[in-house]
C-alpha cells in the first residue's frame, strides 16, 4: 500500500527554524526515520511551500490511489480552504500531524481546516506523531 506524507509550508526548514518548538532534526531526518521503520508499505514524501503544488499533488490521488495520507500543512492548517477542498474532491483519507502542541500556542493555531475531515489528529508529540500515524495506518482502522 502507498502512503503519501505531505509536509507543507516552511517544513523544509525543520532543524533550522524555531528549534525550541520543532527540534533540531531536519525534514530529511524525519523521512529517514519513517523509512527505517521498515513497514511493508511504499512511502512517498512530498514537501512544498506552494499551495498550488500541494493541491496538484493531492489531486493525483485519482490516478495514484494512495491508501492513506499523513499531512502536516504547517500554517496552511489554520488558513487554507482550497487544500481542504482538494482533499474532499478526491476523497483522500488522512491523518493530521503537528510537531508542536498547537493548542498550547497562539489562539489562531487552535483552529484547523482539516481536523474534522481527518481520520485522526496527533499534535505535540514531535516527529513521533508521524511514526504513530504511520503505525496506525499499518495496523488498520480497527487494529490495536
Ligand atoms: C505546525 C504548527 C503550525 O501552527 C505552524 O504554522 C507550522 C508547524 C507543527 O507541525 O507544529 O508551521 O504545523
Amino acid at each position: 500500500m502507498k502512503i503519501l506524507v505531505i509536509n507543507g509550508v516552511n517544513l523544509n526548514m525543520l532543524g533550522k527554524r524555531e528549534t525550541e518548538l520543532y527540534g533540531s532534526e531536519s525534514l530529511n531526518d524525519l523521512e529517514k526515520k519513517l523509512s527505517e521503520l521498515n513497514y511493508d508499505v511504499e512511502l512517498e514524501f512530498f514537501q512544498s511551500n506552494s499551495e498550488e503544488e500541494i493541491i496538484n499533488k493531492i489531486h493525483t490521488q485519482k490516478e495514484e490511489n494512495y491508501h492513506c495520507g499523513i499531512f502536516n500543512f504547517g500554517a496552511h492548517t489554520h488558513t487554507n480552504i482550497s487544500i481542504r477542498d482538494a482533499i474532499l474532491a478526491v476523497n483522500f483519507p488522512f491523518y493530521e500531524v503537528h510537531i508542536s502542541n498547537v493548542f498550547a500556542r497562539e489562539e489562531f493555531r487552535h483552529t484547523s481546516f482539516f481536523s474534522d475531515i481527518a481520520l485522526g489528529c496527533i499534535v505535540g508529540l514531535g516527529f513521533d506523531g508521524y511514526e504513530f500515524a504511520l503505525t496506525k495506518i499499518v495496523r488498520g482502522k480497527n487494529g490495536s
